[in-house]
């Protein structure tokens, strides 16, 4: 029997992978998903799957199909989880599992396994994308099957089978790392009374250690997709990761949330998207000059409701599929120009032109128009107002 495991290398699939041969009598096959965590999980990480135990390691860059099959789509909607969270982990795990599910077959393989535990989110991710995508692979959840309950069970679990570890009994965080953001949960932060620490951030800077000059960059879109930094065109991976590091020195898209969880409870997060905060500002801005009201209003329900999907583990779903297309279609109209000014912590828009804009100085201005003719109001109000006078006279008038 065959088993391809979703693979990080850290101490949890590192004893998942002879926790599996034991239990289950199969061959395991690492798979580890490049989703732009960064070298210093990625380097060294087949060597470490064969000491493990597993027969093969297969590592698929998926960076690209993250950015533009999921987030740049997603953007367009809008989407932002319980008014901050900007879906990083939640928008890789489709991508992943996808891309397993993808290795499994083409193996030949009977199972699918991965390391969540049975308290979370991403278990739901992952095994939404299976039922949707191999409903007939069986899929094993170690950590909602073993009685493992400690870093230093697992520890010793691997010192019994020996398999040797770089990993250490206190490790506080539980984080999540691609290209997007990086999540950061456990430690002191699991009491919502304490700051988190200087220690729990990774990527930026603190708004007090940023540079005391503001830094403005202009970002430019063609139909809601990044397509110039500075007015140099750029490609799509390359993009976040410029952002990621402007944003990250002026202390940019750090949030710390308590946000409820699908299986129930509610948990404390602390989240670093640096480049995505700017993305999201700019993207906003540039649908204030475009969007008309009504459109603004559906495409932000379209953006609550997408919000849950991702977060939810629906995205193989036809429901994604629709709303999508009402995204992407307002989101036909999102070019333009946009300019933000960076300075400790915060995104400011200062300026926005768009050959779509509906922006009027002719309507708008305060001087004297000839555009606009004030009178008109008048009618509009009593007839909006109508039915506020009708109730106000009643009795009064039948
Ligand atoms: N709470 C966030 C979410 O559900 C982050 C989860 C982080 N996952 C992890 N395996 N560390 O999307
Ligand atoms: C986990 O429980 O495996 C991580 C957190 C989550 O999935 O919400």
């Amino acid at each position: 029997k065959k088993v391809v495991l979703a693979y990080s290398g850290g101490l949890d699939t590192s004893a998942i992978v002879p926790w599996l041969k034991e239990n289950y009598d199969c061959e395991v096959i690492a798979f580890v998903a490049n989703v732009g965590q960064g070298d210093e999980e990625l380097v060294g990480v087949e060597e470490k799957a064969i000491k493990s135990g597993a027969s093969s390691c297969y590592v698929v860059d998926l960076r690209e199909e993250l950015i533009k099959e999921v987030i740049y789509p997603t953007l367009k909607t809008g989407a932002v989880y319980e008014g901050q969270y900007l879906l990083g982990t939640s928008m890789a795990r489709p991508v992943i599992a996808r891309a397993q599910v993808k290795l499994a077959l083409e193996l030949g393989a009977d199972a699918l396994c991965h390391g969540c535990t049975g308290k979370g989110n991403d278990q739901v991710r992952f095994e939404g994308a299976f039922a949707a995508l191999a409903p007939h692979l069986k899929v094993i959840a170690p950590w909602r099957e073993w009685s493992f309950n400690s870093r230093q069970s697992l520890l010793n679990y691997l010192a019994e089978k020996n398999i040797p570890t770089t990993a250490s009994a206190t490790k506080i965080y539980s984080r999540d790392a691609n290209l997007w953001h990086i999540s950061h949960e456990g430690g002191e932060i699991e009491n919502p009374w304490n700051e988190p620490s200087d220690q729990i951030w990774m990527w930026t800077k603190s708004p007090e250690q940023a540079p005391d000059k503001a830094e403005y960059i202009q970002l430019s879109f063609e139909k809601g997709e990044l397509t110039q930094l500075n007015g140099e065109a750029v490609d799509p991976v390359k993009a976040i990761e410029q952002l990621n590091a402007i944003g990250s020195e002026h202390g940019v898209g750090r949030i710390d949330i308590v946000e409820n969880r699908l299986v129930g409870m509610k948990s404390r997060g602390c989240y670093e998207t640096p480049g995505g905060t700017i993305l999201v500002a700019a993207l906003r801005a540039l649908e204030s000059l475009v969007y008309d009201r009504t459109s603004l209003k559906y495409r932000e329900e379209v953006g609550l409701e997408f919000a849950q999907l991702v977060y939810d583990g629906r995205w193989f779903t036809p429901l994604k599929d629709a709303l999508l297309a009402a995204a992407t279609s307002l989101a036909d109209q999102l070019s333009g120009d946009i300019v933000v000014k960076l300075y400790k912590g915060n995104v400011t828009v200062t300026q926005r032109r768009s050959s779509n804009s509906l922006y009027s100085e002719a309507f708008a201005t305060f001087e004297g128009d000839e555009v606009y003719n004030q009178k008109d109001a008048a009618g509009f109000i009593r007839l909006y107002s109508l039915a506020s006078r009708i109730r106000a006279l009643k009795g009064s008038i039948d």
